[in-house]
């Protein structure tokens, strides 16, 4: 595989990220993190209070664009992802959402299919118009060497909030409901696959290079559940994203998969792996070996705690990546109690890399 190596001497105006989600490994990799706009930094603190509520904050393209950028601007991340929310999905679908101050989210619970007839996803188009719009102006406002990275959530984690009406420890609201009635509950997976579709197209056409797919609660579902609530619209989503845009990668998040995280790589057709922190350095440079990019995986209390233990872990984490088609991450989403500055200490770590 060709190592390229990113000196100052071949300036490139293709994203490192493209790069590597071509299958190639770029020294030092390209990082994002997620969750990188967010309530650790100041910044975002003072526009969400300008916005009022959070999905205010979301549907206000000037401000979310400008959230967008704000991690780009103080760190120079090689990705800006579109500062949005999962579960934008369901509220354009017509299933209030709220965010309650320190709770997390709260939507009136989706549990039969009369609930679900009262969701029309004709209805999405003047929500995510407004998304579409922030797409737009974060990618004029990016240089292009920094990729725009466009997202949803997949099918089956938003489902998990939308039957529950919250957030939950053990999904089991949205478990039992596919394990009782199979049929209604693919109703809802498949209602939340194809609107999954038209968020995603209208993101690339707005301008987004790369999309993830957020699967966080993959992990709560044993096979064969795992293939048909996960795998299975994962699959149907990538395949109709990539028959429209072919060049635009696609990385899927199986947040637990653990074992199974293998077979999702393989059975979706997703460009690239992001791998939560319980997948072990070797496991995460033996999935990189089949072709596709791997990402991840540090973990986000090393990012608050920083120091000597977030140093040798940055250290273990490039050294075992060397050489492999890798995106430095986060195994899941920086915590709002994360110093400002251990994100610099670990960007110049990683920048160091082969310096
Ligand atoms: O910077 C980025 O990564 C882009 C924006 C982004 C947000 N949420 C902003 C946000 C992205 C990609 C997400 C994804 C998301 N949202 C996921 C999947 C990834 C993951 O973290 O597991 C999930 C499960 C959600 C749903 C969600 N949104 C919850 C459960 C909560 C409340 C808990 C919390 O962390 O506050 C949110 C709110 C949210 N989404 C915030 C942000 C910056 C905090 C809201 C605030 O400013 O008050």
């Amino acid at each position: 595989m060709p190592d390229v190596a990113r000196a100052a001497k071949s300036p490139s105006s293709t994203p490192a990220l493209l790069a590597v989600l071509a299958g190639n490994a770029v020294t030092p990799p390209p990082m994002w993190l997620m969750r990188q706009a967010g309530r650790y930094l100041p910044e975002y603190r003072q526009v969400r209070e300008q916005a009022g509520g959070f999905l205010d904050l979301c549907y206000t393209p000037e401000l979310a664009a400008e959230v967008t950028l704000q991690p780009i601007r103080r760190y120079g991340f090689d990705a800006a992802i579109l500062f949005s929310d999962i579960l934008v999905v369901p509220d354009a679908l017509g299933q209030r959402v709220a965010f309650v101050e320190g709770e997390g989210p709260r939507l009136e619970p989706v549990r039969s299919g009369a609930d679900l007839a009262r969701l029309d996803r004709a209805r999405t188009h003047a929500t995510f118009q407004r998304v579409f719009e922030t797409v737009g102006r974060a990618r004029k406002a990016l240089a292009a060497e920094t990729a725009l990275i466009g997202f949803c959530g997949a099918p089956w984690t938003v489902a998990t909030y939308m039957v529950a009406g919250r957030g939950s420890v053990d999904q089991a609201d949205a478990r039992l409901w596919a394990y009782r009635d199979a049929a209604g509950f693919a109703a809802l997976i498949d209602l939340l696959a194809d609107t999954s579709i038209d968020y995603l197209d209208g993101q690339v056409l707005a301008g987004a290079d790369v999309l993830q797919i957020f699967d966080t609660w993959a992990g709560a579902l044993p096979e064969p559940e795992f293939e048909r609530w996960v795998v299975a619209p994962t699959h149907r989503i990538v395949t109709e994203l990539k028959r429209r845009h072919p060049l635009v990668p696609i990385i899927g998040f199986p947040r637990g998969a653990g074992s199974k995280a293998a077979r999702y790589l393989e059975a979706t057709g997703v460009d690239g792996l992001g791998c939560d922190t319980g997948v072990a350095l070797e496991e995460m440079r033996a999935l990189s070996q089949r072709g596709k990019a791997v990402q991840g995986n540090l973990d986000p209390l090393l990012l608050v705690a920083g120091g000597e233990a977030l140093n040798v872990r940055v250290r273990e984490t490039l050294h075992a990546m060397r050489g492999a088609p890798f995106i430095f991450n986060l195994g899941h989403g920086i915590v709002p109690e994360t110093p400002p500055d251990h994100v610099a200490e670990l960007v110049a770590l990683v920048r160091a890399q082969g310096a």
